[in-house]
């Protein structure tokens, strides 16, 4: 096949979606609730970190962070999927394909490192806390955020623009939006030397980070275990929220990315909509629910609505 028919083939078709109407309009109506609760939810913590002083510690900006990356994650994919699953015409253009798949890949190669160093964080608090301050200074926290976020997009987007994907005649993409190991499977180039780039991205943005993770917390555990039962339950739920998402989130994309079988290729789809869709919500409700100081920050939020709107 030469390279040269890609000039053809203008728009891909999004054939994952169910032929059955009732199927569909329940979906769009869950996507539906599912994004505007995401958008909620996660301006809402932005709007308490900035607002309230007791937020402005190294944990909550990182957890601010994720939340922008949530945002966008759900952003970018969320309201084209529910464009296109009530219309007839299940198409979406090349370059448009194109930036939803490079955007997604970034943002979620973005994430994997970010949740690591909020590991490494609640590893120093737990670990060293007459030292946290002194490690985890502004400085330190700026550059940390500045190498997750250039290291997100060195190992997605420059790879990908360096060598793109090529396109022959097939166009039927299996899936609910662009998403790299759909259109790999479409795509007519050399699909091995992709599938051989892509181990090896994953091994330093997904195995690197989950085992660090995994490390630091039976580090934590283990710390906890031998401090006083009184602050012991606070230390424990702390941990158990972020292990949740960071289960979540690597728990799919690992067997995604790395356990390449032929019986879970079928179920792609399925599971990135765990990752894309179900991972960016659970972050707020999480930090939210499990957390006084965030409770009290919403509060605040609130009341100062109530008191605008009765000015
Ligand atoms: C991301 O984290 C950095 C460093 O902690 C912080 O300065 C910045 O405000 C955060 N950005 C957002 C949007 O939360």
């Amino acid at each position: 096949m030469s390279p040269y028919n890609q000039t053809n083939l203008r728009e891909f078709m999004l054939i994952g979606f169910s032929q059955n109407m009732h199927i569909c309009f329940s979906f769009f109506i869950s996507l539906l609730v599912i994004y505007i609760l995401t958008i909620l939810g996660n301006s809402l913590l932005i709007g308490a970190v900035f607002v309230h002083p007791k937020l402005h510690t190294p944990m909550y900006f990182f957890l601010c962070n994720l939340s922008v990356l949530d945002l966008c994650y759900s952003s970018i994919s969320a309201p084209q999927m529910l464009l296109v699953v009530l219309s007839r015409k299940k198409t979406i253009s090349m370059l448009s394909c194109m930036l939803q798949m490079n955007s997604g890949h970034f943002l979620g190669s973005t994430e994997g490192l970010l949740l690591a160093v909020m590991a490494y964080d609640r590893y120093i608090a737990i670990c060293f806390p007459l030292y946290y301050t002194m490690i985890m200074n502004w400085k330190m926290c700026q550059h940390i955020t500045a190498i997750v976020w250039i290291g997100g997009f060195v190992t997605s987007v420059v790879p990908n623009i360096s060598k793109p994907l090529i396109f022959c005649t097939e166009n039927k993409l299996d899936h609910f939006a662009c998403e790299l190991l759909a259109l790999l499977k479409i795509s007519c180039g050399n699909i091995a030397q992709f599938q051989l780039r892509l181990f090896i991205v994953s091994l330093f943005i997904l195995l690197a980070p989950f085992v660090f993770i995994v490390v630091s917390y039976i580090l934590i555990i283990s710390s906890i275990l031998k401090i006083k039962s009184s602050d012991r339950a606070k230390a424990f739920s702390t941990c158990a929220s972020h292990l949740t998402v960071v289960s979540m989130f690597y728990g799919t994309t690992i067997t995604m990315y790395m356990v390449q079988t032929k019986e879970l290729s079928s179920m792609i789809k399925y599971i990135a909509l765990i990752y894309g869709v179900v991972t960016p919500i659970l972050n707020p409700l999480i930090y939210s629910l499990r957390n006084n100081e965030v409770k009290h920050a919403f509060i605040k939020i609130f009341k100062s609505f109530y008191l605008l709107g009765h000015c």
